[in-house]
Parts: structure tokens; sequence; C-alpha cells
């Protein structure tokens, strides 16, 4: 981190807060045509420079299991774990609405303990709104309690990750008549329940589209096709760092796993051949500049005795 570049406030006036992004305003957004911006997102350096950047929603993604942590599907990650995460970027926030993922076994138990869960996203990870997978009738249940806590819900239908080991592994979901139909029931359903809006993932373009349509809330698609009205990417697929899966769906805008290396290997080489640091410019000088001509005093100043390498 560079301690010379931090920006300070302007001395005249206050910076101004952008405006909050809220589930109404991605309703708004719905009713004129604009399409949603969203991310995940996991930690406080990134989130600031998403919410900068414009991003109007960044989802604390159970995904984070597999780009941060390095298991093999979502399950494994704990509450505490995604509320780490959801504090660092609610902290690099100002405008964006954040989102937390409630994790697998946080919201299935029971209702005591899906109001309890979901508060803490609020409460201690300062998130907006939490997102869970799934319309059966106890889901749809869940949210209605959920709802009425005061707790805003995103929905997510299609392929639900937490549920990979019944879907029979990552797979596109929607692809007959009675699936389609079934997903939009529950898309419907998950909107008479209050849901401020719904991730659709891995859906048939054509079937997101007519779902997107008959919904009055906004439907944010990942691998369903540009009818969604608006995206989502894993921010670690969409800069090129998550390397293990490439869904057919993903569009790397950065290939930054090779930009890493690269960097990386010049730090190596030019700390190998004595370049990194320059005490010109990326050291502190010794203030008293009487030693600038002759360092041997400073080292007999120090140590008390003089230096053996003045002697050969
Ligand atoms: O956890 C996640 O990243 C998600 C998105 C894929 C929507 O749920």
């Amino acid at each position: 981190m560079s301690f010379h570049s931090q920006t300070s406030q302007p001395k005249t006036g206050k910076a101004s807060r952008p405006t909050q992004v809220t589930v109404q305003s991605l309703l708004r957004k719905k009713q004129q045509g604009e399409k949603l911006v969203t991310l995940t997102c996991y930690d406080y350096t990134t989130a600031k420079i998403l919410d900068q950047a414009g991003v109007d929603l960044l989802l604390v993604g159970d995904s984070l299991a597999m780009t941060v942590l390095g298991h093999t599907d979502t399950l494994s990650v704990t509450m505490d774990e995604m509320l780490h995460h959801t504090k660092a970027v609610s902290r690099g926030c100002e405008r964006a609405l954040v989102v937390g993922d409630m994790p697998f076994m946080s919201y299935q138990i029971d209702h005591a303990r899906a109001i309890e869960n979901a508060g803490r996203f609020l409460q201690e990870g300062r998130a907006h709104a939490v997102k869970l997978e799934g319309a059966s009738p106890f889901m749809v249940s869940v949210i209605d309690h959920l709802v009425q806590a005061g707790i805003p819900v995103i929905g997510h239908l299609g392929f639900t990750p937490q549920s990979v080991n019944t879907l029979g592994g990552f797979k596109i979901q929607g692809k007959t008549i009675e699936d389609a139909q079934k997903i939009l029931n529950d898309a419907l359903l998950l909107q008479s329940a209050g849901v401020g809006a719904l991730v659709l993932e891995m859906v048939p373009h054509p079937v997101a589209s007519i779902i997107s349509q008959q919904l009055r809330i906004p439907t944010i698609g990942i691998g369903s096709g540009n009818g969604c009205d608006g995206q989502i990417l894993v921010i670690d697929d969409l800069l090129g760092r998550y390397q293990d899966l490439k869904p057919r769906f993903v569009r790397q805008y950065l290939n930054s796993s090779d930009l890493v290396t690269q960097a990386v290997q010049q730090y190596q080489a030019d700390i190998q051949h004595g370049r990194y640091p320059d005490n010109e410019l990326e050291a502190y000088p010794f203030p008293d500049k009487v030693f600038d001509k002759a360092p041997e005093l400073l080292f007999q100043a120090i140590c008390g005795e003089e230096p053996a390498a003045f002697y050969d």
C-alpha cells in the first residue's frame, strides 16, 4: 500500500456522499428500462473500486467458498466467514447495495434461525439485503418471515449452487417446458412473498427473457442471457483470477492471472538484481545529513566501532 497516494478530503466543503442504491431504486431502474450492473465482491479494496466504478449491487456471494477459500463448491462456507467478508465489503461501499448471501444451513433449519442469521448480515455485516436460494413452500415462508421482519430479500432460482448435490452437478435448469413453467411459477411465488429482485442462474435465455417480462421485480441473470433486467458475474471470473472453472457464460475482461504473474516475476528479478528498492525513491534517508558523505561515521556512531569493511 502506498501511503503517499492517500487522498485527503478537500479543505473547502464536505465531499458529498453518492446516493445509496436501494431495493426500490433497482425496481425503478427496471421500470425505466435501465439494466442493473451487479457483481460479486469479497473484500474492502475491491468493494471500493467497484463502488466508485458505479456498480449498482455488490453480492458477497457464498461463491467466496470457492474463489477465496478454495473449496470445490459453496457448501462449506460458514456464517462467520460470510460475515467477516460482508463487513469488509460494506466498509468499502458508499453507493452500492450490499447483499449478503445466506450460506448453506443458515436458513434451511427453521424460521427463527433464518431470521437471526439474516439479521446478523444487516446488523453486524452492515449489508442492505440478503439473498437465499430456492422457492419450496418452506423457503417461501422463510422469505415471508424475513420480509415481515424488515429484511429485504433477493431470491435465486434456476441453478442453485447450494443444491448441487440434489441437481446432480453444475447443470442448466429449465430445459423442458415443464421445468421452465416450474421456474416461472416459483419466480411468481417469490415475487408474491416480497423478494426485491431475483437472480436467475443458468436458465436458457428465451426462458429467462419470458420470466423477466412476466415479473414486476427485476431479474439479475448469470448464464441466462441478455433478456434479464441486469447481470451478475463472479468478480474473479470477470478479472480472470479464478482458474478452476470456466463456465460458457463468463466473459473475461482482464487476464489478471497473467498480469499478476508478470508483475511478480518482474518484482523477483528486480530484487535479485538489486533494482528494488531504489534508495533514492523507495527508502528513507537518515535525517542527519552530516553522515551522507561519510557512512562509516554513521556505522561508528551506531555500533561504537569502526566498520571492518573500511579497513579492507
Ligand atoms: O454466490 C454467488 O456468487 C452467487 C452468484 C453466482 C449469483 O450466488
